[in-house]
C-alpha cells in the first residue's frame, strides 16, 4: 500500500499519515499571537467546534479570538471521513433507554439542525466544500442480531428520523441484503468547509491566531506559551478532549483509535451515499467497532472510496487483537469484500472520544467558577456534535434558552452505555496491557532499535521513550504522561507516544497532540545522553 505520508515535523495533521482533506486542501492560514489582546470570548481549538462556535459568535456581534496550536483542521476534524448524519454510530434504542423518549427525540432534532445549519452556512457564506444531500444504509454486521436493525427502525421512528426499511443496498458486492435507508443524510469536503468558515470569521472581524499554544486557563482568559496573554469574559474549551478537566470529564468518556482507507473507484461506479455495519459484536466491547464508507471525488478519472473502522482503546491496539498497523490490512479485507476498489492511494488514523451514554458533552466546564465551557465526548458523530456545539454554546454564552441544554450537560450523570460492562471493558483491558507490556529495558538494547521504531527503557529508576529517527538519531522524551502519569505506548504507525489512560497522544519530540494531557513530555535529541553514559559507568 503506497500512501502519502506528512513530514512528521509539520503540525498541519496529528500523526505521520496525511488524510485525503489535507493533502487536497491544506489550511493555509498562519498566524500566531506575537502580542497581548482582549477580546469577549476566547476559543481554544481550531477544528469544527471551535470554528463553528467562533462563527456563530461573530455572526451575533460578539468579538472572538481562536487559538489553534496546529493549524485550522490539524486535529481530528482534518482526520474525519464527514459523514453528517441523523443514524448515529450509538443506536436510538440504546439513547431511548438512556435518556427516554423524549431525549432521543432532542438527539435526532439536534443532528438533523446540525445539517441544516451546515448547508444553511455553506449557501450564505458561498462555501464551495462539496456538500451533498445523500441517503444512508445501515447494515446488519453477521455478528449482530437479526432483530437489531428492526429495533433501531422502530426507535428512529419514534425519534423522528425519517427511515424506511430497504431489501437492496446501491452500490454494494453484495447489494440484495436488508437495511435502514435514513434519507437526507450529508457529506463534504472538510477542510474546504473549515477554509472557507476560517475566511468568513476573519471577514466579519474574528481573530485567529494558530501555531499558539494555549498554556494556561485562568480566571480571566488564557496566556500562550510565549507568555501572551488574551483576557476574556467567557474561554471556550473545544481540544476535542478538554484540557482543563484533570479528572471529571477524563473519567466520564475514553479514547479509541479509528482506521481509514482510500482507495479508487472509476467515476460515477458507486453512487454518492453512505454505508454503515451495525459493528462487531463478537468481542467483549459495549463499543462495537463498525466500518463507515462514502465516496469522493478525486479527480477527472477516478473517484475515491473512503473506508473507516477496526478501532480499538487508544495504546491497546496489541491488546485489542491486532497492531495499528495491521489495522490497515484488516479494513481492506474488510472492504474488498463489500464493495469494488482499486489502488489505496491514502490511509491515516485518528481519535474519536466516546461517552460514557452516546452523546457528547456540550456546556459548562463541571466544577469551574469561571465562565469555562467545553465541547468532548463526540461519539464518532463529531461533525454534528461539533455543530451543535456551535448553536448551544453561544446561546449559553448570551443566555438564550436551549432545548437540547440537558441532554449535552457535560455534568449529567447518565448509566454507562449498556448498564454496566462499558467501565469494566476498559479497566480490564487496561489490566491486560499493564500484565503484558513488555519488561522495560535497557540502554544496551538501544543498538537494536530500528529506524522509525520507538521504545520504553528504564534507566536510573525512570521510564523514557526513545524514537530513533530516519537518520539514526536518538530522540529521548520522558515515558510519564503529563495528565496522571501513565506510561505512553509507541504507535508504530502515526510515530506518536499514545497514552492508554485516557488518550492523550504526544509527538516522539514530546509536544502534546491531544488532551487531557496539556504539557509536553521532557524531551531531549541526544545520541548517547549523560543519563545514559552514567549508567554504564557503574
Ligand atoms: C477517522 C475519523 C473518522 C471520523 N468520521 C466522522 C464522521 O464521518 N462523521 C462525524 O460526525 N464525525 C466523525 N469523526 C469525528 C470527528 O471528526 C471529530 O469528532 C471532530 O472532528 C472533532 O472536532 P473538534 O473541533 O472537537 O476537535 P479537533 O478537530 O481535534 O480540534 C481541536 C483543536 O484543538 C487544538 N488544541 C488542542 N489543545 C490546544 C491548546 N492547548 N492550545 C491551542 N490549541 C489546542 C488542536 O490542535 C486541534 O486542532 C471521525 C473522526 C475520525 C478520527
Ligand atoms: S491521559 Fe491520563 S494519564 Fe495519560
Amino acid at each position: 500500500m503506497e500512501t502519502k505520508l506528512n513530514a512528521i515535523e509539520d503540525k498541519r495533521t496529528s500523526g505521520a499519515h496525511i488524510s485525503f482533506w489535507t493533502e487536497s486542501n491544506p489550511s493555509v492560514l498562519s498566524q500566531p499571537l506575537r502580542k497581548s489582546t482582549k477580546t469577549g470570548v476566547v476559543i481554544i481549538g481550531g477544528g469544527i467546534a471551535g470554528m463553528t462556535i467562533a462563527y456563530t459568535l461573530c455572526k451575533r456581534g460578539i468579538r472572538v479570538v481562536v487559538v489553534e496550536d496546529g493549524f485550522i483542521g490539524s486535529g481530528e476534524s482534518g482526520r474525519t471521513t464527514a459523514h453528517l448524519v441523523t443514524s448515529l454510530d450509538d443506536r436510538y434504542y440504546k439513547i431511548e433507554k438512556i435518556f427516554g423518549e423524549k431525549g432521543a427525540k432532542l438527539a435526532a432534532d439536534s443532528h438533523m439542525k446540525a445539517i441544516d445549519y451546515i448547508e444553511q452556512i455553506i449557501r450564505d457564506e458561498h462555501i464551495d466544500c462539496d456538500f451533498k444531500r445523500v441517503d444512508g444504509y445501515l447494515f446488519l454486521h453477521p455478528s449482530d442480531k437479526e432483530d437489531s436493525l428492526e429495533k433501531e427502525y422502530q426507535a428512529s421512528i419514534r425519534a423522528g428520523v425519517k427511515v424506511e426499511m430497504v431489501n437492496e443496498i446501491p452500490g454494494m458486492l453484495n447489494k440484495e441484503r436488508k437495511a435502514l435507508k435514513f434519507s437526507n443524510q450529508g457529506e463534504f469536503h472538510i477542510m474546504k468547509y473549515l477554509n472557507g468558515l476560517c475566511a468568513v470569521i476573519l471577514r466579519m472581524g474574528g481573530e485567529i491566531f494558530t501555531e499558539t499554544h494555549a498554556e494556561k486557563i485562568q480566571e480571566n482568559g488564557i496566556v500562550s506559551s510565549e507568555g501572551f496573554a488574551i483576557a476574556a469574559d467567557d474561554i471556550v474549551v473545544a481540544t476535542n478532549a478538554p484540557i482543563t478537566s484533570m479528572y471529571i470529564m477524563p473519567l466520564k468518556q475514553f479514547a479509541y483509535r479509528t482506521y481509514v482507507i482510500g482507495g479508487l473507484i472509476r467515476k460515477g461506479d458507486l453512487p454518492a451515499a453512505l454505508w454503515w455495519d451495525t459493528g462487531n459484536h463478537e468481542g467483549h466491547s459495549d463499543i462495537f467497532p463498525y466500518h463507515y464508507i462514502r465516496t469522493a471525488a478525486y479527480n477527472d478519472e477516478y473517484d475515491l472510496l473512503i473506508s473507516g473502522g477496526e478501532d480499538h482503546l487508544t495504546g491497546l491496539a496489541d491488546a485489542n487483537g491486532a497492531t495499528e498497523e495491521h489495522r490497515y490490512e484488516k479494513l481492506e479485507t474488510w472492504t474488498r469484500q463489500h464493495f469494488p476498489m482499486q489502488e489505496i492511494v491514502y490511509k491515516w488514523s485518528g481519535q474519536v472520544m466516546e461517552s460514557m451514554d452516546c452523546l457528547a458533552y456540550i456546556g459548562r466546564s463541571p466544577g469551574e467558577e469561571m465562565n469555562l465551557y467545553i465541547v468532548t465526548g463526540d461519539s464518532g458523530n463529531g461533525m454534528t456534535h461539533g455543530t451543535i456545539a456551535g448553536i448551544l454554546i453561544p446561546d449559553l454564552i448570551q443566555g438564550i434558552d436551549n432545548k437540547w441544554k440537558d441532554i449535552y450537560e457535560p455534568d449529567r450523570f447518565k448509566l454507562f452505555k449498556s448498564g454496566k460492562t462499558f467501565l469494566k471493558e476498559n479497566v480490564d483491558t487496561l489490566i491486560q496491557y499493564f500484565k503484558t507490556n513488555p519488561k522495560d529495558t535497557d540502554a544496551e538494547n538501544l543498538k537494536s532499535l530500528q529506524k522509525g521504531e520507538g521504545i520504553i527503557v528504564k534507566l536510573n529508576k525512570e521510564k523514557y521513550g526513545v524514537y530513533r529517527d530516519d537518520e539514526g538519531l536518538l530522540h529521548w522524551v520522558s515515558a510519564e504522561c503529563t495528565h496522571l502519569k501513565c506510561i505512553v505506548k509507541w504507535n508504530n504507525d502515526e510515530k506518536t507516544w499514545d497514552c492508554p489512560c485516557h488518550g492523550s497522544r504526544f509527538s516522539y519530540k514530546g509536544e502534546v497532540m491531544n488532551g487531557p494531557a496539556n504539557d509536553a513530555l521532557d524531551y531531549h535529541s541526544e545520541e548517547y545522553p549523560d543519563f545514559v553514559e552514567a549508567k554504564h559507568k557503574n
